[in-house]
């Protein structure tokens, strides 16, 4: 498997070559590959990897799922591979002829994100229009990275703002810069550029400042895991951005597709979030390209042997959340049952 290496970015855009699943679980775990959708299709793939390789595909399942436990779509994507996989074993097919039909799954996977990536743009784009009247043109809060490096398409809340930006209707993309790995400076930042989107850089403290005054119409967020109440966990700092915009009465908008609503986790309590190395916060990477906490040689900012508390993601209640955008529409007020049809929707498809 060759990917995108986005431990580097925006320094450098070197491939990465997993040729087998320890590989792709180390890529995962220092999120050189990342975000839930890529993390889903990542997990699709190495499955269908083990399968080509001859090896335990089940037991490929599991590593892959345990990479990280926060995001649903990674564990989603394996063992959906794998179910295919198991499926065609049963029915007599031979290695050869099983592990096709694991890549054609994984395959199947990776488009069926790109398709869901382009209906959240436009629901989200109308829903927009419809919560902010007026010609000014829309400024838009982000936090993470939610684009095209972690998706088969243009990505989830970051797709919204894209074609937003397309059709003439962004006027600017604040950009959180997400400590403490960065993945808004170093990747949303790109992306923006990239797309010639009119956007700046804050860092996480600055929000509150800048709701207070004013410049922010609505904030666009994705997620890892969304539980069967609605409540969402995203990257650490989702959070007190929702509750900053319900004190501003900014809607809080939450982007992701149905493989990201995990009806068996019954609420936001129930949601295992990822806790990650204290070097992560302790360290600050002393260039662009060597990641911090990865005994890549991080510069320290706090005193030898200081601890940390680094949880990847928080929890937003569903009551703080004016909306989530899926591809099968939108739901507003967020509530089980509305979740609920949601995904019994895209189960029919
Ligand atoms: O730790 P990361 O970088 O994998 O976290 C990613 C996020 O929190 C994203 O906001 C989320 O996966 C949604 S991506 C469409």
């Amino acid at each position: 498997m060759v990917l995108l290496d986005q431990t580097r970015l925006p320094a450098e855009e070197t491939e990465l070559v997993c040729a087998d699943v320890p590989s792709l679980v180390r890529a995962i775990r220092t999120l050189a590959v990342r975000g839930a959708p890529l993390l889903g299709i990542a997990g699709g793939y190495g499955v269908a990897l083990a399968a080509v390789r001859g090896e335990d595909v089940a037991q490929a399942a599991d590593l892959l799922e345990r990479a990280r436990p926060t995001a649903v779509n990674l564990g989603y994507g394996a063992r959906r591979v794998a179910r295919e996989y198991r499926a065609a074993v049963e029915s007599g097919a031979g290695q050869e002829v099983a592990a096709a039909v694991a890549l054609a799954e994984a395959r199947a996977l990776h488009e069926e994100d790109a398709a869901a990536s382009g209906r959240m743009a436009q629901y989200g784009l109308d829903l927009l229009a419809e919560l902010l009247p007026g010609g000014g043109g829309h400024r838009l809060l982000t936090h993470c990275n939610t684009g095209a490096l972690v998706s088969g398409g243009a990505g989830t809340a970051f797709a919204v703002a894209l074609r937003a930006h397309r059709e003439g209707s962004l006027r600017q993309l604040w950009v959180d810069e997400t400590r403490p790995l960065l993945q808004g400076a170093r990747l949303t930042a790109y992306e923006a550029g990239r797309n010639g989107m009119p956007y700046s850089l804050l860092t996480d403290n600055a929000a509150g400042s800048l709701f207070a005054a004013g410049e922010v119409d609505a904030v666009l967020i994705g997620a890892d895991r969304i539980a069967a109440d609605g409540s969402v966990a995203n990257k650490v700092g989702s959070y007190p951005l929702a509750v900053l915009a319900k004190y501003h009465h900014v809607p809080f908008l939450v982007v992701a597709p149905t493989t990201t609503v995990d009806l068996e986790t019954m609420d936001g309590t129930s949601i295992v979030v990822e806790q990650r190395s204290a070097t992560e916060v302790t360290e600050i990477t002393p260039k662009p390209g060597v990641p911090a906490g990865g005994g890549g040689g991080g510069m320290a900012v706090a005193p030898p042997g200081a601890k940390a508390y680094n949880p990847a993601f928080d929890i937003t209640p569903p009551e703080l959340v004016t909306a989530i955008i899926t591809e099968e529409g939108v739901i507003s007020p967020v509530t089980g049952v509305g979740l609920a049809e949601l995904c019994a929707r895209s189960s029919q498809v």
